[in-house]
């Protein structure tokens, strides 16, 4: 997508150096835009546990960086002892997202009847690009069929704008383009339907207020920030025709987990019978679980990101504290909507009730 007009994706080959990886330090947006350099398996741990990237499916690529990172980096008389190793250190890094070990799992098995360590390395990095590109690619795929979903209902307001409400940030600086969620609104701007989306801020790490409404800025997509707990006012006032989130795992039964909060508007949309669709690609299906709220691990966070807030001050990027010290705060980072709130799931391969008969539809292969 664009930055400053100028197109860009969330990670990268370094173009004159194959073995350095290249992403954007989301820590510093909006305020500032800083590429940073991925050499060494800790480096990619590193950048995903401290949220230098973060989102499912970038978390994903990443991973799947990192397991070239690994492949250069194991010793040839241990490889696989030494990549086995690695991959335990990049799966720990974030519970919740299932595209992690997915990309993990992708790595090894691929590796897994080569026999010389250059043919591994080799192959490894094949497959990190693969990941990439199908990610960016199936980001495209939920596009295209999301986007019926904006149509009929702009359709039905007589071409008046759509007000689209999202939580957290599953655009473009989640994956490694387009998004998952941002991706039918993109296309809806790109033929022109008319739109405009509410933001949720998305305490405590405000991927909202920091993420989603620089990257709708700099698309030129119509947007209000609001604080988290308005869209349910606002669903009462007709001022919401579509909920539109992402999800970080997604069971076999068609319940989420999404950022924090998620729960809370899928309950004020069915309260309100706003539809309530949730955008993914199939690398965030967790194939063995059916009960998110029973299985889905939630990651906890420290309290320093609930008791503490950063910004822009007139000295630079600043960290102040909100509350009184020594608050204790608990920082669950994400929630399980169940399926029965899920009005469907948007996916690189169509649109299906979040239900297993319908998903497994949709994905034969899995049954
Ligand atoms: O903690 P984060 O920023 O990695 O969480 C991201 C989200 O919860 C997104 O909404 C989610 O990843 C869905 S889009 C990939």
């Amino acid at each position: 997508m664009l930055v400053q007009s100028k197109p860009y994706r969330t990670i990268w080959p370094h173009p004159e150096q194959q073995e350095v990886v290249q992403i954007i330090d989301q820590r510093l947006l909006p305020h500032e835009f800083v590429i940073v350099d991925l050499r060494t398996v800790e480096d990619f741990a590193r950048a995903i546990k401290e949220m230098y990237v973060r989102g499912a499916g970038l978390i994903g690529a990443t991973a799947g960086f990192g397991m070239y990172a690994a492949a250069l980096h194991s010793r040839d008389d241990h490889f696989d002892q030494d990549m086995r190793d690695f991959a335990a250190t990049l799966v720990a890094t974030r519970p919740t997202a299932r595209n992690l070990a997915w990309a993990v799992e992708r790595q090894l098995a691929a590796l897994k009847d080569l026999s010389s360590s250059a043919a591994k390395r080799t192959r490894s990095f094949a497959v990190a690009c693969e990941i990439a590109d199908e990610d960016a690619a199936f980001c495209k795929e939920i596009g295209r069929h999301g986007v019926e979903i904006i149509r009929e209902i702009s359709r039905r307001k007589e071409g008046a704008p759509v007000n689209i409400l999202t939580h957290c940030n599953a655009g473009w600086l989640a994956f490694v383009d387009y998004g998952s969620a941002t991706a039918p609104i993109y296309e809806a701007q790109a033929q022109g339907i008319d739109l405009h989306v509410w933001v949720d801020e998305t305490r405590p790490w405000l991927q909202g207020a920091r993420l989603t409404t620089w990257e709708l800025k700099e698309q030129g997509v119509p947007h209000t920030l609001i604080a988290d707990n308005t869209g349910g006012h606002l669903m009462q006032h007709g001022l919401v025709d579509l909920v539109l989130v992402g999800t970080d795992r997604t069971t076999s039964c068609g319940d989420v987990a999404n950022k924090i909060g998620t729960y809370l508007k899928a309950l004020a949309a069915f309260d309100n019978k706003v539809p309530f669709y949730v955008a993914l690609p199939s690398s965030t299906f967790d194939w063995q679980i059916c009960d998110g709220v029973k299985n889905i691990p939630i990651e906890e966070r420290s309290g320093n990101e609930v008791n503490q807030v950063s910004g822009l001050s007139a000295a630079g990027l600043t960290t102040v504290t909100i509350s009184p010290n020594q608050t204790r705060a608990a920082n669950y980072s994400f929630d399980v909507t169940p399926a029965r709130l899920v009005t469907g799931l948007i996916t690189e391969r169509g649109i299906t009730k979040a239900d297993k008969e319908s998903i497994l539809a949709l994905y034969p292969e899995k049954r």
